[in-house]
């Protein structure tokens, strides 16, 4: 479908064979359909009001996109009927297609850069010139590498985020900004009447690292950086992605800034520094105070020395005069002001050796070519190995065996490949093919059309087999202490396993004579293992290695479904029904359950004793009795303890615990900013209790 601002300049809406190709009914309109137009305008101009102008939306952008279909539908269908005023014909309506447009009320300039301790000198000297015989105090702070985001709260309240754009539009996010926990829907304390407060949006380094191995697993593109993979995790249009992507922010800035009687203008950057936190806004872990360049020098230094340590990646320092009275006097110039100044840290780089091209099998078959380097120190360890991802890359970067290539770590975490450096070679460097056979099994590989990803087609792959296991117990999976790669490998080389299942069946007799088994490490491992059986019923299908499901999705299938069996049996659409499962998701969910490889392993592990959900007071499973027996409720908002211990005791009361809200939904039990779930039960009729109501029940 178009979206609705294509007709933003048209100037005779009414005039509809520009706008339309008719070719459906054109023999007037019934009476429920021009009701039903009527009845769909009105619903969408109250959604766009709680969109934009209350920022509280009440239904998803999915549920607002079939309002808003239906409406086209029934407009083409009834040309009659169509009005100027529709909110079809009308621009700046929800963006069907992308991001609508937000004007920072400040615009978001940029900062110089500086490389040397003789140019910040020159900084220095420069702002003494500007402001002679003054103190001029200095803060130096971390240059967070991330996604500049402006937020704007009214009266404490967040009302709008928007990126940077061209520094005087960006793209309005706010509902992607609202999955980030850190971030306050409505300030701490006293709050000014209007602030707008700037950061830097960014992707844990940890969770970049986890979410490039899962991207090279499914033989998807990674990203090439943290910075990147932040800004396109922005960009989504579906804010159920973002959240599963679990970005950060930090703050240190303001734009607009209208003081009120209890939260007046800061003096000074460190005390606004001070007042993010009073806020409940994420901040900078450290800040440095300065007077002279030298002192400058030293607090970039020793930033230098402790930023690899912060979640977050930093491409330098900022220098700012503290006192905010001197910024209005220094003033700006066109790009950037002249009380800030950025200092860049090189980017650590180190020379090493293309040793070899080695080719890894992942748990679901895709070849991932590695380099094996010449050990070299960078960035703070050494390095001797580095993914190269896929055949592309490497023809894009041109990197062939023997070469001499730069090497440095992407997201101050991740070895990788810069380049080839092509002066050095001798002509004894060789290209490097794919092999068309695994390397571990010797089976054909596959190569799907559009993909880059070459896969070993056969699953039980040694290589496969043993990734699978290492996934299955590893700490976000059934977290199985000792059950690391190097036990894993042993446990396979010695045949002992040939899928997770065989876990179970593991005995003493078996692993004693194995080297490095004694029997106190064959305990420890055999009472671990029987421990993971009782593992809640998420562990379990964030271990399994279904498509697309993390601790995330795993967490909350494992609320809607509450048993192995009922998930194995959902439908595409019973699937599609859970908030944070879009259709691809449920079709590749649905189609795992039905691969008689699975069905014969679910099978195994359920023979084990695994904790399918059936009798775990932690899944939707109700107790049998209890006063909340026969009750199905749905949870939404924010309450003030976490939505599965909520869960837990209603199951522990009898009560049964649903993802969505449907006529069998017995209560909704709301807490703070509730949205579309509410909106859903109110429609249908649905008893909605407060969580202080809640309490009041089950006493
Ligand atoms: S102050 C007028 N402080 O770096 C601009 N910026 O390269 C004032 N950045 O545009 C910005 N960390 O997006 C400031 N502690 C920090 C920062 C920071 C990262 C970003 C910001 C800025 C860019 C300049």
């Amino acid at each position: 479908m178009e979206p609705a601002r294509r007709y933003k300049n048209d100037q005779s809406p009414m005039n509809t064979d520009d706008l339309f190709s008719f070719d459906a009914d054109q023999g007037g309109a019934s009476d429920s359909s021009s009701s039903r137009i009527v009845q769909l305008r009105r619903q969408i101009a109250h959604h766009d009001r709680l969109y934009y102008d209350q920022a509280k939306p009440e239904i998803t952008d999915r549920e607002y996109d079939a309002l808003y279909r239906e409406l086209v539908d029934l407009e083409r269908a009834h040309p009659e009927l169509l009005v100027s005023d529709s909110p079809t014909q009308k621009v700046g309506g929800r963006p069907q297609g992308g991001f609508s447009q937000a004007t920072h009320l400040v615009p978001m300039q940029s900062l110089d850069n500086t490389y040397s301790a003789e140019e910040i000198a020159d900084f220095v000297d420069r702002l003494h010139r500007l402001l002679p015989e003054e103190e001029i105090p200095l803060t130096i702070e971390p240059k967070v590498d991330g996604v500049a985001i402006a937020l704007l709260y009214e009266k404490g309240r967040l009302v709008r985020a928007a990126t940077r754009g061209d520094g005087t539009v960006g793209d309005e996010v706010t509902r992607n900004i609202r999955t980030i926990g850190e971030i306050p829907a409505i300030l701490h304390g006293k709050a000014p009447a209007v602030l707008e407060v700037r950061g830097e949006v960014y992707l844990p380094k940890e969770t970049f690292a986890r979410i490039n191995a899962e991207r090279d697993e499914q033989g998807i593109p990674v990203f090439a950086n943290p910075r990147n993979a932040a800004a396109g995790t922005l960009k989504q249009l579906d804010p159920n992605i973002v959240a599963e992507r679990k970005l950060s922010a930090v703050f240190y800035g303001f734009g607009a800034f209208q003081a009120s009687a209890d939260a007046p203008l800061p003096a000074t950057q460190q005390e606004f520094f001070h007042r993010l936190k009073d806020w409940g806004l994420p901040t900078d872990p450290k800040i440095w105070t300065a007077r002279t360049s030298d002192e400058v020098v030293e607090a970039i230094r020793h930033l230098g020395e402790i930023r690899r340590g912060f979640p977050f990646e930093t491409d330098g320092a900022v220098i700012k005069v503290d006192q905010l009275a001197q910024h209005s006097r220094l003033g700006a110039t066109s790009k950037a002001p002249r009380w800030a100044i950025a200092y860049k840290y090189e980017p650590e780089q180190a020379r090493t050796r293309l040793m070899d091209i080695t080719v890894q099998v992942g748990r679901s078959g895709v070849l991932t070519p590695v380099a094996e380097l010449e050990p070299v120190f960078v960035a703070g360890s050494t390095v001797s190995r580095a993914t190269l991802h896929n055949e592309e890359e490497i023809a894009r970067k041109d990197l062939r065996i023997g070469d001499w290539v730069l090497v440095e770590k992407a997201g101050d975490v991740i070895p990788a490949v810069v380049k080839a450096l092509t002066e050095e070679r001798v002509g004894s460097e060789r290209k490097f093919r794919m092999p068309e056979l695994c390397p571990v099994c010797t089976a054909p590989v596959n190569r799907t059309e559009g993909e880059v990803a070459v896969r070993c087609a056969n699953p039980g792959c040694a290589a496969q087999v043993r990734r699978r296991i290492e996934y299955f117990a590893s700490r976000t999976s059934m977290d199985i202490a000792g059950l690391g790669e190097a036990v894993v490998t042993q446990l396979t080389d010695a045949r002992l396993l040939h899928d997770v299942a065989d876990l179970y069946t593991l005995t003493e007799e078996q692993l004693l004579p194995l080297e490095r088994m004694g029997e106190k490490s064959v305990g420890n491992l055999l009472a671990a293992i029987s421990a993971s059986k009782e593992q809640p019923l998420w562990r379990l299908l964030a271990a399994l290695g279904i498509p697309h499901v993390g601790v995330t999705v795993a967490r909350t299938l494992a609320s809607s479904f509450g048993t192995v069996d009922r998930l194995a049996i959902a439908s595409i659409e019973e699937l599609c029904a859970v908030e944070e499962i879009g259709e691809i998701m449920a079709a590749a969910i649905h189609g795992w359950f039905r691969d008689p490889a699975v069905v014969q392993l679910l099978e195994k592990l359920r023979g084990a004793g695994l904790n399918f959900g059936e009798h775990d007071p932690a899944s939707s499973a109700p107790s049998a009795e209890g006063p909340l027996k026969g009750t199905v409720w749905v949870l939404t908002g924010t309450l003030s303890i976490s939505r599965d211990e909520v869960a837990e005791k209603i199951r522990l009361l009898g009560g049964k615990v649903s993802g969505s809200v449907s006529a069998k939904t017995t209560y909704l039990l709301a807490g703070e900013e509730a949205g579309s779930k509410l909106a859903k039960a109110e429609k249908l009729g649905v008893k909605v209790l407060n969580e202080e109501e809640f309490q009041k029940m089950i006493v």
